[in-house]
C-alpha cells in the first residue's frame, strides 16, 4: 500500500505548473466517443480517474491512443458494446457520462451505477429526469442503469438542484437528439463551458453554457476535432492554499485567474497577498493568518472541492472561523485526522467550527477521499515533524505527480510503498 511520508515545517517557494481540469476531462473524454471520426484531446491530466474512464472507453470497443503523456486520441467508430461494466468503472463518479454519450449516439446505454468519493449520498435523479424529458426510458436493475429511446427528441428540463453531472450528461445526450433542448437552473462551472466548447468544436450547437440556461439544437452527427482542456481550478487552488498554510510564496502557472476568483478572495481575507498575471497567480503567505467564514456554493461561489483545503488554512489562523458545507453532507471526515495533529475543529451538522492554533504536529493519517486527502497533505506540510498518510490512491485520482510538484516547491515528501523505503527516506531526512 503506497503512502506519503512528509516532513513539515518548510514554507513552499517557487513555481508550479497546473495540468488540465480532471472534471472537464471526464466529460470531454466521454463526449469524444460520440463521433466515428478521430478526436485528439490535449492537456488531459494523467490521473487515476481519467485512466479508468479511458480503459472503460476501450472496453466498449473504441480506440484509445496516448500520443504523449497528456495527449490522447480517441476513435469511437468501432464501438460494439453499449454496456459499460468494466470492473473499476463503479469507482469513478463520472462513469455516468457514458450513459449520456451512448444514449445520444446510439439511443441506448447501460452503465454500472457510479461510485466516486464517499462524500455523502449522491443521487442521480436529475440525470434520470433529464433523460426521460428527452424521451428515453430509464431502468435501474441489478446495480446498473439503462437508458433506451425509440426517438430521442429535444425537451425542457428544469433541474431541481444545481448539478454539474446532470448538466453535462444532458448536454451530451441532447446534442444528438432531434430538435431543441432547454436546460434551466444549469450548473455554471468552468468545466461545463469547456465540455460545451468541445462539443461545439465537434459540430454540436450549444449556447448559453456558463449561464443558468443552456440551449441546445440537436444535430444529426458530430465530427472529429483537436481540443485542449482548460486548467484545473482545484489543483491550482490546492497549491495556492498550500502556499498560504506553509507561509510560502508560490507562483501557480498555466491557470485562468478568473476561475480562481472565489479562492483568491478568501486568501486575501485571511491576510495573504495574491498577485494575478495573465495565466498565473502568485500567493504570498503571511506570518499570522486571519480567521474568516466560508460557505460552499455552486460556481461562482466557493467550491466544495476546496472546502477541506480551506479548513486547514483556517485551522492555522488566529481566531474562530466557520466552514459551512452546502453541497455534500459528508465532507468533514478529515476533521478527526486534523484534530489528531493538534487542530481544534468541532463539526455540528454541516458546519465546522474552527478555533485556530499556531502550531500543529505531524501524525499518522488516512486520506478519507480525494480532496480531503490533499488537505491532509497541506496540513502535514505545515506541521512540525513527520506525518505518514495512507490511502493515497484517493489523492492519485485527481492530482498528477502531486508529490513531484510539491518537491519542486521545496517540500520534503516521498511516496513510498514498503517499510524498507520508508526507513530509507526517514534516514535520509534525519
Ligand atoms: C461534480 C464533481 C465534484 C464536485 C461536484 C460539485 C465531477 C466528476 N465531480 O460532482 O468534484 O464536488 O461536482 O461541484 O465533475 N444531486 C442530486 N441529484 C442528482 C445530481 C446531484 O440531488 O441527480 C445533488 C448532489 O447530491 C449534490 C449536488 O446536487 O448535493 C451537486 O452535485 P453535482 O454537481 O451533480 O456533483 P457531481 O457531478 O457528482
Amino acid at each position: 500500500m503506497e503512502q506519503y511520508i512528509i516532513k513539515g515545517g518548510v514554507p513552499l517557494h517557487g513555481e508550479v505548473s497546473i495540468g488540465g481540469a480532471k472534471n472537464a476531462a471526464l466529460g470531454i473524454l466521454a463526449a469524444a466517443i460520440m463521433t466515428d471520426e478521430t478526436v485528439t484531446i490535449e492537456n488531459v491530466p494523467n490521473v487515476r480517474d481519467t485512466r479508468v474512464l479511458l480503459q472503460a472507453i476501450e472496453g466498449i470497443g473504441a480506440k484509445v491512443k496516448y500520443v504523449y503523456n497528456n495527449s490522447v486520441q480517441i476513435n469511437g467508430g468501432s464501438i460494439c458494446d453499449f454496456n459499460v461494466d468494466y470492473e473499476y468503472i463503479k469507482k469513478i463518479r463520472a462513469s455516468y457520462y457514458l450513459l449520456g454519450a451512448l444514449l445520444g449516439k446510439y439511443k441506448c446505454s447501460q452503465v454500472a451505477l457510479p461510485g466516486g468519493c464517499n462524500i455523502g449520498s449522491r443521487p442521480i435523479d436529475q440525470h434520470i429526469k433529464g433523460f426521460k424529458a428527452l424521451g428515453a426510458d430509464v431502468v435501474i436493475e441489478h446495480g446498473k442503469i439503462s437508458t433506451k429511446a425509440e426517438h430521442l427528441k429535444g425537451g425542457h428540463v428544469y433541474f431541481d438542484v444545481v448539478t454539474v453531472g446532470a448538466t453535462i450528461n444532458l448536454m451530451l445526450a441532447a446534442c444528438l437528439a432531434d430538435g431543441d433542448t432547454i436546460l434551466e437552473n444549469a450548473a455554471k462551472e468552468p468545466h461545463i463551458v469547456d465540455v460545451a466548447n468541445f462539443l461545439n468544436a465537434m459540430g454540436a450547437n450549444i449556447k448559453g453554457a456558463g449561464t443558468d440556461v443552456i440551449r441546445i439544437k440537436g444535430v444529426s452527427r458530430l465530427h472529429g476535432t483537436t481540443y485542449s482542456i482548460i486548467p484545473d481550478q482545484i489543483e491550482a487552488g490546492t497549491f495556492m492554499f498550500a502556499s498560504a498554510a506553509t507561509h510560502g510564496d508560490v507562483v501557480v502557472k498555466d491557470v485562468i485567474p478568473k476561475h480562481l476568483e472565489s479562492l483568491s478572495a478568501k486568501l486575501i481575507e485571511v491576510g495573504c497577498q495574491v498577485i494575478e498575471g495573465d495565466d498565473w497567480v502568485r500567493v504570498i503567505g503571511c506570518d499570522e493568518l486571519k480567521s474568516t467564514n466560508v460557505k460552499t456554493l455552486p460556481y461562482p461561489g466557493f467550491p466544495t472541492d476546496m472546502q477541506p483545503q480551506m479548513s486547514v488554512v483556517l485551522a492555522l489562523a488566529n481566531g474562530s472561523s466557520m466552514v459551512t458545507e452546502s453541497i455534500f453532507e459528508n465532507r468533514f471526515k478529515y476533521v478527526d485526522e486534523l484534530n489528531r495533529m493538534g487542530c481544534k475543529i468541532k463539526v455540528e451538522g454541516n458546519t465546522a467550527y474552527i478555533e485556530g492554533v499556531r502550531r500543529i504536529t505531524g501524525a499518522q493519517m488516512s486520506a478519507p477521499d480525494l480532496r480531503a486527502g490533499a488537505a491532509l497533505v497541506i496540513a502535514a506540510l505545515s506541521a512540525e515533524g513527520l506525518s505518514e498518510i495512507d490511502d493515497i490512491e484517493y489523492i492519485q485520482r485527481g492530482y498528477e505527480d502531486f508529490e513531484g510538484k510539491l518537491r519542486g516547491l521545496g517540500a520534503v515528501i516521498e511516496r513510498i510503498d514498503s517499510e524498507r523505503e520508508a526507513q530509507k527516506f526517514k534516514l535520509k531526512i534525519g
